[in-house]
């Protein structure tokens, strides 16, 4: 297993602005990351964040390019998202290759291609349930396929509300499957002062999931040092 190479797809749930904060702290740590971004998530971050994602097959510099300028564009300002907390933001040290959700010829299709883990950061409940069916109708849902067959990390982060019975039952199928459900849900005992704040705690998890050294929140227990 290489354990620098990380499988992200974003989808069409609400909370883009995940997605791409998880990508700049996942490049800015060093690692190999594989993108698929689906049609609806395109939709939804032009939306949220006034942004458009690049074609999939837009050189990876001007994917880069398009991650930070929105982290730090008038949106995210007022989220609180400036100046970033990663130091270098520019200089990202990890590499990026995008692929279409058409795109069965990628690596990440196959469960020869080793990477340390995937994670679906927005995962929509249409997803959600593609892979709880075992549809692998596209490659967001056959990478994921792939990682549950492959006994490898696979790290969902669903948002929806409220939950229905079917959506319940696919996140339970799934994780006795050996998924790790991880819903964006922010806690509030860090005091949060601003939205990116908010953000990052759910950031921080995922990455502790995926094993990323970061220094995005305080963790707890840690902010009162015993005297
Ligand atoms: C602005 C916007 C917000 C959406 N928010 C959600 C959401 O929070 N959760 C969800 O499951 N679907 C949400 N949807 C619907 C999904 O995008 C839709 O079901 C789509 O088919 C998912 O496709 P995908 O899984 O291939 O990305 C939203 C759609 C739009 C346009």
């Amino acid at each position: 297993m290489s354990a620098n190479d990380v499988v992200l797809a974003a989808t069409g749930a609400s909370g883009s602005v995940y997605a791409l904060r998880l990508a700049q702290i996942l490049l800015a740590s060093g690692k190999q990351l594989h993108l698929v971004v689906s049609n609806a998530a395109r939709q939804v971050m032009s939306r949220e964040l006034d942004a458009e994602f690049p074609a999939n097959d837009a050189a990876a510099a001007e994917w880069i390019s398009m991650i930070h300028r929105t982290l730090t564009g008038p949106i995210a300002k007022v989220w609180g998202f400036s100046p970033p907390l990663v130091p270098d933001h520019k200089h990202s040290s990890g590499s990026l290759r995008v692929y279409g959700t058409s795109d069965y010829s990628a690596g990440i299709a196959s469960g020869s291609f080793r990477t340390s883990g995937m994670v679906i950061c927005p995962c929509s409940m249409g997803t959600m349930s593609a892979i709880a069916g075992g549809a692998s109708s596209n490659l967001i849902q056959r990478a994921a396929d792939v990682h549950l067959k492959e006994r490898r990390p696979l790290v969902l982060m669903p948002r929806e509300t409220p939950l229905s019975l079917i959506q319940l039952e696919n996140m339970t199928r799934l994780s006795r499957a050996g998924a790790t459900i991880m819903p964006s849900m922010p806690g509030f005992y860090h005091k949060p002062a601003q939205i990116a704040d908010l953000v990052d705690f759910v950031v921080a998890r995922m990455l502790d999931h995926l094993q990323v050294e970061h220094h995005l929140v305080e963790r707890w227990g840690e902010e009162h040092p015993e005297i």
